[in-house]
């Protein structure tokens, strides 16, 4: 992603600092004033935080570059609005990423990533251009840099394209599989962020508000990190493709390979696919004059891991699929989703 190579060596050597790219914090909306930064209470150099690792790079690096416990104490406060309160301003700015290339800011959150949330924290912040960015924050946040380039790997950050293509397309009947050994207790989960309003251009003061305009609700889910592949007893291709897949409200998954997972979990435990409705209820987060944002949602899930007995293939062996996790979204006691709104900025 970065264009070292394309830089003399000998510049490369003369200033280093130029070499990694970084979300650099400053006061103001002109990013002329630079605001110091602390991890932990120690210092951060330069104040910037470095872009060094991209959103695919789960193993080495759990996808990006992890600061924890930031505090800004010279960033701006914003005063007595109930909502905002203890709010700090946050100017970032950012050179542009190669062509094709996104910067990702994220915040971590308490609960896990992996299951059926790709991406390792809550966007904030997303671009592709150069600029001084805003994004709100609180003391001891803990935030993630990472980057995405080209449409497969950028299409995990765009959390506001949201498609619910099954993975397991397949022909026939599914084969039926059972529980063969499952946890005990679930974990909690981040769901995948979902955009809840459409990107809009805040003009000018006062901030713009977001309506809810999009009818979003938050299902039942069937997460699978491997993909496999095998013929069955009776000779039929079966394939399940790594992925998540979500149950409910779309007719479509009805036949799918995940439903029927999903319908053998649910006999055993006596649970049944769950929908809640995100609303309004707690929105209020005001998005900054002068900027691009959509208004987000991240759902809470609890998840049970388990192993399944799927019958056996063409050659008489046990097919077993590891590790599938069955996930039912946290609801209110009204029936909505349980989870966090947040704002993400993005470039224009
Ligand atoms: C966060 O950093 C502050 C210093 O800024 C330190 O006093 C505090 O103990 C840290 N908190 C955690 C949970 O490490
Ligand atoms: C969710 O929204 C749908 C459609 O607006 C509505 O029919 C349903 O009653 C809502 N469910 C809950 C639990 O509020």
């Amino acid at each position: 992603m970065l264009s070292n190579h394309l830089l003399p060596l000998f510049l490369l050597f003369a200033a280093p600092t130029i070499a990694t790219p970084g979300f650099v914090a400053y006061k103001e909306v002109t990013c002329t004033k630079p605001v110091d930064i602390f991890t932990d209470g120690d210092p951060v150099p330069d104040n910037k935080l470095k872009i060094d690792h991209a959103v695919t790079d789960w193993n080495s690096h759990a996808a990006g570059h992890y600061y924890d416990n930031l505090t800004f104490p010279d960033a701006g406060v914003s005063g007595d609005d109930n909502k905002e309160a203890g709010t700090q301003f946050v100017y970032w700015s950012v050179e542009r990423p190669d062509p094709g290339c996104q910067y990702i800011l994220m915040k971590d959150t308490r609960f896990g990533w992996q299951i059926i949330n790709p991406l390792p924290g809550t966007e904030i912040l997303r671009v592709a251009e150069e600029g001084c960015y805003y994004t709100p924050l609180t003391a001891h946040d803990s935030l993630i840099t990472s980057y995405c380039c080209g449409q497969g790997d950028c299409s995990i950050a765009e959390v506001e394209i949201q498609s619910n293509t099954p993975k397991d397309a397949m022909t026939g009947a599914p084969p039926a599989c059972t529980i063969k050994s499952s946890a005990a207790s679930p974990t909690i989960e981040d769901g995948q962020q979902i955009a809840i309003t459409r990107p809009q251009t805040c003009e000018a003061a006062p901030a713009c508000t977001h309506s809810i305009q999009l009818s979003t609700t938050v299902t039942t889910a069937v997460a699978h990190f491997n993909s496999y592949t095998w013929t069955s007893e009776m000779g039929t291709e079966v394939s399940f493709e790594s992925g998540v897949d979500f149950l409910g409200a779309t007719e479509k998954m009805s036949s799918t390979f995940s439903s029927s997972i999903a319908q053998s979990w649910m006999e055993e435990t006596g649970s049944t696919v769950t929908v809640g409705n995100i609303t309004a209820a707690t929105e209020g987060n005001r998005q900054m004059s002068g900027t691009v944002a959509f208004y987000s949602f991240v759902p809470h899930y609890e998840c049970w891991k388990a192993d399944l007995d799927c019958g056996k293939d063409s050659n008489g062996n046990e097919v077993v699929l590891e590790r599938i996790s069955f996930c039912q979204p946290r609801l209110s006691s009204s029936g909505e989703a349980d989870g966090i709104f947040s704002m993400v900025y993005i470039s224009g």
